[in-house]
């Protein structure tokens, strides 16, 4: 029998990655106040999105999962916001129209602000300082003060998180998400390049079937669906205490949901069984991603798959690898068969940002462009021997014309990630980098589909 869950039973588990609080009555305070706010989400919607990722572990759906590495206090504006999401549109129609697939669109966005770190504290020019851990709990500015844990930042994030979704919201219901404005979702500074002339084609090609449904009697104006889209939040479960505080009970099944965001994950650092993140994660009825890297047994995947699904309800999790393009090969064949073989229910995504983090020669912290390919390339490949599907994918991306990735078709540089390197943590695919991607996916979706239905040798000659 497991133990009885509470919001806080969290609290008596043993805990990696928590910030230093100087002030616990201020942190105490702060969570209190949190408690009373209004939740960011409705668990209806978190239970819809659970109906869409059900659709994904079917094969009849894809999961397109992206966003800031880190969101912060500094860049939020609504441009950044609308550019974030028209290059996620764009991708969402790429695969929905290239690969004929329905997109369930997620942003790592509107409460993605809490970051794991691989050391506790940061050391420049002999000055040790506690590490960056995201705006809701610290500066990234390297001074005493800055970097000292503040809980008041929470309320911030809580703040951001709200406008941030109250303007997706807009977006995706209220026109801008419109088919008819496929040409228009083009940012300025990607016209001009082989990915805008590609996807040009395609929006023509997407505005030819629209006319021909209007001259049929189906037009947007009458059809929500055409001009209106889902669109989901997520963000890695890691500030546990700001977790609790969103965390209600849903008044229409009486189940508890961190209302938050619609989706949350465990990251790759906090995933240990009998640990407090786990012990959160397990309560709550929201839809759940496990990040997989390569020091995950398959054994011990299983009892995590246990002890967060144990009912084995579709589209409740979803495993993101992030193994790296060299490891995926040795370690996903693994991890499918032990998952087939005990009849589990996943969605299987790929994040091919994680494993594939380099230092360049001028220091910066880059992915090399072709690795993620690479990564995305080796899972669909796994996937496709083993029998399985490969569902989705989750990207650190921006709609901003930044240079973080070195590589794809503009060929970014090692010398040029000086020129607008502005992540406050991982280095994220700019616009015209993420539609390349979407471009390569529908390739690899296509392809996994013509393979699926091929018939059998044995029943070719019928
Ligand atoms: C992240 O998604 O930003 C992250 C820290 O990933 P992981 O937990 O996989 O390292
Ligand atoms: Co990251």
């Amino acid at each position: 029998m497991p133990e009885r869950w509470t919001p806080d039973s969290w609290r008596k588990k043993p805990i990696l990655q928590v910030p230093d609080y100087p002030d616990l009555a201020a942190l105490a305070d702060v969570e209190k106040r949190l408690s009373t706010f209004p939740p960011l989400v409705f668990a209806g919607e978190a239970r819809a999105l659970k109906k869409s990722l059900a659709r994904v572990a079917a094969g009849e759906a894809f999961l397109l999962q992206g966003g800031d590495c880190a969101e912060s206090f500094a860049e939020h504006h609504p441009d950044n916001i609308r550019d974030f999401f028209r290059v996620l549109l764009q991708m969402a129609v790429v695969l929905t129209f290239a690969a004929a697939s329905p997109v369930v669109k997620v942003g790592r966005i509107a409460g993605q602000f809490a970051k794991p770190r691989s050391s506790p504290t940061e050391t420049v020019d002999g000055v040790e300082l506690p590490s960056y851990r995201g705006d809701i709990v610290n500066d990234l500015a390297f001074t005493e003060e800055t970097r000292r844990p503040d809980p008041r930042r929470q309320l911030s994030a809580y703040r951001q998180s709200a406008a941030t979704l109250n303007l997706l919201r807009a977006f995706a219901q209220g026109g801008y998400a419109n088919l008819a404005s496929v040409h228009q979702w083009m940012l300025g500074f990607v016209k001009d390049s082989p990915q805008s002339r590609r996807y040009m084609e395609l929006a023509d090609r997407i505005s030819e079937a629209l006319d021909f449904m209007r001259a049929c009697g189906l037009d947007p104006e009458s059809h929500p669906e055409l001009r209106t889209t889902d669109f989901y939040t997520s963000h890695e479960a890691l500030l546990l205490g700001y977790e609790q505080a969103m965390t209600r009970v849903d008044s229409t099944s009486g189940d508890w949901y961190c209302t938050s965001g619609h989706m949350l994950w465990i990251g790759d650092r906090t995933r240990q069984p009998e640990n407090a993140h786990i012990e959160f994660a397990r309560g709550i009825k929201n839809p759940l991603g496990l990040k997989c890297g390569p020091s995950l047994k398959p054994d011990e995947l299983l009892r995590l798959i246990d002890i967060l699904n144990p009912e084995n309800e579709p589209g409740r999790l979803t495993l993101i690898g992030r193994f790296g393009a060299e490891k995926v090969g040795d370690h996903l064949p693994a991890f499918i068969r032990a998952v087939q073989r005990e009849g589990k229910i996943v969605v299987w995504s790929c994040d091919p940002m994680h494993g594939n983090t380099i230092t360049s020669a001028s220091g910066y912290k880059t992915r090399p462009f072709d690795k993620i390919m690479q990564e995305l390339k080796g899972f669909f490949a796994v996937h496709q021997a083993e029998g399985s599907y490969a569902g989705g994918v989750h990207l650190e991306m921006t709609g901003s014309n930044v240079t973080e990735c070195t590589g794809g078709a503009r060929a970014i540089s090692e010398e040029a990630l000086n020129d607008r390197y502005h992540t406050f943590c991982d280095p994220r695919l700019n616009a015209e980098q993420s539609i390349e991607v979407a471009f390569l996916l529908a390739e690899l979706i296509k392809q996994e589909r013509a393979a699926k239905t091929k018939p059998l040798p044995a029943a070719a000659g019928l």
